[in-house]
């Protein structure tokens, strides 16, 4: 799995760097760094919507450090559970 966050000065501003620092403590937590690649990106271009995160490709806005662990359970930990079931 691929996560890609925004460190674009917008994104920056709305907390990106907490969000970051959190995604790979739960990350670390759940011992997913073998299945996952997390990295830093450029601007993304919907900074008005941000903070954005990409999993594999599909984007997801507004994340802040109150919902980041709401969505690293939803679009992270579910998705790897439900491709490890097929
Ligand atoms: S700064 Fe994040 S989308 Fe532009």
């Amino acid at each position: 799995m691929l996560i890609r966050i925004c460190m674009g000065s917008a994104c920056y501003v709305l907390g990106a760097s907490k969000i970051a620092k959190r995604l790979q403590e739960l990350i670390d937590e759940k011992a997913l760094a073998d299945s996952i690649d997390f990295k830093a990106s450029f601007c993304m271009g919907p900074c008005s919507e941000g903070v954005v995160v990409e999993v594999d490709g599909q984007r997801h806005c507004r994340l802040s450090p109150e919902n980041v662990e709401e969505f690293f359970q939803r679009e992270i930990l579910n998705q790897i559970e439900k491709r490890s079931d097929r």
